[in-house]
């Protein structure tokens, strides 16, 4: 029905009228590219637009959407596209954090009520899930994702994707995908936003590849391009990325927008003038191109000129009518304009909850020296930071069409969840940065910084009388949400500013210092971890990150996150990550050890592996046990492992397993997560936990591409981070 639907229409429509369908304008608020579109609905009007972004709210998407099918001649509607990242409205933790979870009905979840509040504001398309794998803390975009592992970063690509789309696109309440960036964005180099990727084929397929495949896998509906090139190719124009492999092996049926004038960029990147690149990157597979107007300026003559057929126009028309078919807006081309809907689900109460719970559980705790934490609700705090009182920056970067100024800030958090009865003594004690032009920069898009023009020693001395007067020092430190996300690279990924001196000066007073973390990327803090009785990450929690982290300080919950990307004890390490190989020098350790692959100043080792996080309680796990020690290639089998509450506290662990390939036609990991489960165990409960490892789970892109389990030995791994691991090992014959 759908494609006799788009067969008929489009055998109406002219080349001009096909070509106006492959162009997205940006409208509205948000600019997140160096041009804007001009013009708009004068071009609406005339047929040259197939879908608009950064429009939103009922009203103003009906607006354009009435200029769309009252005026042109075949009414086609429009597609409304957004940056949905953590949330609509409502906002969640930023993806890095909310991976932290390890929970992928909360992550559904999140996704899920963005899509309702999305689709209730006029908008039927998201910019979003963001799968780029990514290992270089320097990169910006890292705040973005997954974080470093295909595994896990699989298994969030489907849940986001599920949860924007639901079952039914057809539903008002649901939003169709956009699964970014095709391909390899995070492996940009030296952490630079969008530089060169240059990489192997067996990296690329085995570590980087698996998160989108598994989105397309979830049905998402479109996909975009990466800014980057890939091996020489930019992304954009690469015929083997988007034909070969995601449409011909991957069975990717929907359609291709380009990332913001990546068509333009492809001059820059040395690939021809602007006609040209539209033309590879026509037949390379992309289908609509987002802002830069090549398609729209070109394509006619290049089809004149012979070097496009109309018959490749066609393919990507019909998918973008598809899309449309797909969302009902040939049915309905207004449903997603309900102003009562909107009114009824965008920042409910019941999604306030629901970000306030999600945000506790993506929550970090990195140290928790001396039962430091949970903190008395009795008593007095000096509470202290440029964080603490700060509400803009917590929603984060790239938080869609949320609102800070209803952000709950740690300050009223604590006076939320503490009560009357814990007094708050509070000090700014430093700026986030004091660095003039990061400063001009970050207010330039939106970062509203509040300076203090005192100098940095008054700031630090009347932080460290406040301290002397209280019980416990809770040092709200980080970055401000613009130093991470896109364009936002950082080769210095320390605490910015004068805050490790705030710290170092609250140290000597000898009181008990908690330091609450909001980053967007992993940041290196040895003085800190060296120095502070306790430590919680909470990245940019969003909407209701103060209540969130009072909740986990004064043990109303019991932190339960993980990290997802390591963190490294100095950048000079980066990029770091568990899966890496043992190269033929392995470093053990030793000081005088030199011939090894190692580094003179630092260890090898990272400050916070993968995996790891704490607990209030403690959790004790038993070696694990396999239900077979030997196996053929196609046979699964069985770890278990008990695992024991030993604290004080009812909590929740995140049980981790890991395989390491030990011998292979090409090298492998030393350790590679193929399964985890976040249970949750009362004080002195225990549980028996069951992994099953399938054939799927061995199996590995060799050098010749093909998809193969080799018999052998294969370690196994369980534990409660990706360091600390009891072993087991099995044999394929
Ligand atoms: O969706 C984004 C993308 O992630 C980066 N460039 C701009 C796009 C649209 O805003």
């Amino acid at each position: 029905q759908m494609k006799q639907f788009v067969e008929d229409l489009l055998s109406k429509m002219t080349l001009e009228e096909k070509i106006g369908q492959l162009n997205l304008v940006a409208v509205g608020f948000d600019v997140t590219g160096p041009v804007v579109s001009e013009n708009v609905d004068e071009n609406i009007r005339k047929g040259n637009v197939g879908g608009v972004f950064n429009t939103y709210t009922p009203n103003a998407a009906r607006k354009l959407q009435e200029f769309a099918v009252n005026n042109t001649r075949l009414k086609i509607p429009l597609l409304f596209g957004y940056d949905v990242i953590h949330g609509h409205r409502t906002i969640f933790p930023i993806p890095l954090g909310l991976s932290a979870s390890w929970d992928m009905n909360a992550v559904e979840r999140s996704a899920r009520i963005a899509g309702d509040e999305a689709s209730a504001d006029g908008l039927n398309w998201v910019f979003s899930p963001m799968v780029d794998i990514a290992r270089d803390a320097r990169w910006g975009r890292i705040a973005e994702g997954a974080g470093e592992d295909p595994y896990l970063g699989s298994q969030v690509a489907r849940a986001m994707v599920r949860g924007y789309q639901g079952n039914d696109l057809t539903l008002a309440n649901t939003v169709m995908a956009c699964v970014k960036h095709f391909a390899l964005y995070g492996a940009a180099e030296a952490g630079r936003d969008y530089n060169t990727v240059d990489m192997s084929l067996n990296r690329m397929f085995n570590e980087y590849m698996p998160p989108y495949k598994a989105a397309i896998d979830a049905g998402a509906g479109s996909v975009m391009t990466a800014f980057n090139e890939i091996n020489g190719v930019p992304a954009t124009g690469n015929k083997w990325l988007m034909t070969e492999l995601l449409r011909d092996q991957w069975g990717f049926d929907g359609f291709v927008v380009t990332d913001y004038t990546a068509i333009n960029e492809m001059v820059a990147h040395g690939v021809g003038d602007e006609a040209k690149a539209g033309e590879l990157a026509l037949k390379a597979g992309v289908d609509m191109d987002m802002v830069g107007e090549v398609f729209l300026k070109n394509l006619k003559q290049s089809v004149e000129k012979g070097n496009v057929s109309e018959e490749e126009i066609n393919t990507s028309v019909r998918r973008i009518l598809e899309a449309k078919y797909k969302l009902g807006l040939f049915e309905d081309p207004y449903r997603y304009t309900n102003e009562e809907r909107a009114k009824n689900t965008i920042m409910k109460p019941e999604y306030r909850e629901a970000a306030r719970d999600i945000a506790r559980k993506s929550m970090v705790l990195l140290k928790n020296e001396k039962q430091t934490l949970p903190l008395k609700k009795t008593g007095s705090i000096a509470l202290i930071g440029p964080l603490a009182k700060n509400q803009r920056d917590m929603i984060g970067n790239w938080s869609g069409a949320g609102d800070w100024k209803q952000a709950v800030s740690v300050e009223q958090g604590i006076r939320n969840v503490a009560g009357n009865s814990t007094k708050i003594n509070y000090a700014k004690g430093a700026n986030i940065t004091d660095d003039e032009q990061m400063i001009k920069r970050l207010n330039a898009h939106g970062g509203e910084l509040e300076i203090d023009t005192r100098t940095s020693e008054q700031m630090i001395a009347e932080a460290v009388k406040v301290a002397r007067g209280s019980d416990v020092i809770v040092a709200v430190v980080g970055e401000s949400q613009g130093m991470s996300g896109e364009a936002a690279s950082r080769a210095d990924i320390t605490l910015p500013g004068k805050q490790r001196e705030l710290l170092m000066a609250l140290k000597k007073t000898g009181k008990p210092l908690v330091v609450v973390l909001m980053n967007g990327r992993p940041l290196a803090l040895n003085w800190e971890d060296e120095n502070a009785d306790a430590m919680l990450e909470t990245w940019f929690a969003g909407t209701e990150a103060g209540n969130a982290i009072a909740d986990v300080l004064f043990g109303n919950y019991n932190p339960s996150g993980k990290l997802t990307a390591t963190f490294p004890q100095v950048v000079g390490q980066v990029p770091i990550y568990y899966a890496h190989k043992n190269t033929g020098r392995p470093f053990g350790g030793e000081l005088l050890d030199k011939y090894k692959s190692r580094y003179m100043d630092v260890t090898n080792e990272p400050l916070y592996p993968f995996g790891y996080g704490l607990s209030y309680t403690t959790f004790n796990y038993s070696k694990p046990q396999l239900s077979k020690n030997s196996i053929t290639p196609d046979e699964s089998l069985e770890v278990t492992v008990n695992v024991q509450n030993t604290g004080n506290y009812d909590g929740e662990e995140v049980v981790q397993l890991y395989v390491q390939d030990v011998v292979g036609s090409i090298t492998r990991p030393v350790k590679e997560l193929k399964g985890f489960q976040k249970i949750s165990l009362k004080k002195g409960e225990s549980r028996t936990v069951t992994f099953t490892i399938t054939p799927e789970d061995l199996k590995f892109y060799n050098n010749d591409m093909e998809y193969v389990l080799e018999p052998g030995e294969f370690k196994v791994y369980v534990g409660t981070n990706s360091r600390d691991v009891q072993e087991a090992s099995f044999t394929v014959q």
